[in-house]
């Protein structure tokens, strides 16, 4: 899947240079990586921050045959990547927040994005984009979020070679959007994505714009909604922000 990679020093974000590529016609499989970004942009239109040199920081363009609907399956997939990849290669028990969060110990590593552009029907482009902590150090981690940041380095007490980590993760995502794309392949990601998300059967808090549910994570929908039974009864969520309570 994976064919050309560009490499920036430095850019605004990834996401906006795949996403000019996609409105070059570019072919389905342009990564593109950067050190530092100064525009770095997070889910829900927050900002993604991060020092150079030390992290992973890219975007790749896909054109895979889905509604935009189900852009949230890319999401899932590539979540279910970067978990897989972080437990085989890097051993650390890495846990996948729904819909796409990686933690340590409670703790964020890794953040994905998934953008897409369509119509109704079909999707022309979409683009992932991913950043992992990977050899930040405690001392590296700024104070207003050594709470809740962490990094490969911290849990797993060793640095890693980072195209090491970008290739094994690209090797499993391809993997997953093959079978995704593939008949009937988005039930099977779905009941991968099932078992795998730490999420489900937990006590949670999820926080919907201005509005906070207690309640327990049930089950996952063919869309890749988030199903909560609140003391108000059952609720989907297909974006907002979640926190595990401890159980
Ligand atoms: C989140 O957890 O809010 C998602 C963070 C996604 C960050 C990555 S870093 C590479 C790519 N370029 C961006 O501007 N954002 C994504």
């Amino acid at each position: 899947l994976f064919n050309r990679c560009i490499y920036m020093k430095e850019t605004d974000s990834t996401q906006k240079v795949i996403k000019k590529l996609a409105l070059q016609e570019a072919e389905a499989g342009v990564l593109a990586l950067t050190e530092r970004q100064s525009e770095g942009r997070g889910r829900r239109g927050r900002s993604w921050q991060s020092l150079d040199e030390k992290n992973l920081m890219f975007s790749m363009l896909l054109r895979p045959a889905l509604k935009p609907g189900e852009v949230q399956l890319l999401n899932l997939a590539a979540g279910l990547a970067v978990k897989k990849t972080l437990r085989e290669l890097c051993g650390i028990p890495a846990e996948l927040k729904w819909p796409n969060d990686i933690l340590c110990r409670g703790r964020k590593l890794c953040g994905i994005l998934s953008e897409a552009s369509g119509e109704p029907d079909r999707i022309y482009y979409a683009v992932t984009g991913i950043g992992i902590n990977v050899n930040m150090e405690s001392a590296d981690i700024p104070d207003d979020i050594s709470a809740v940041a962490t990094s490969v380095c911290i849990e797993s007490g060793r640095q890693f070679a980072r195209w090491k980590l970008l290739v094994e993760f690209l090797d499993r995502f391809a993997g997953f959007m093959c079978l995704l794309t593939s008949r009937g392949g988005a039930a099977k990601l779905l009941a991968l994505y099932r078992t795998s998300c730490d999420t489900i059967g937990k006590d949670i808090r999820v926080m919907q714009d201005e509005e906070v549910f207690n309640g327990r994570a049930t089950d996952i929908t063919p869309e890749g909604a988030l199903v909560v039974q609140t003391g108000e009864g059952e609720k989907i969520f297909a974006a907002a922000d979640v926190h595990h309570l401890r159980m």
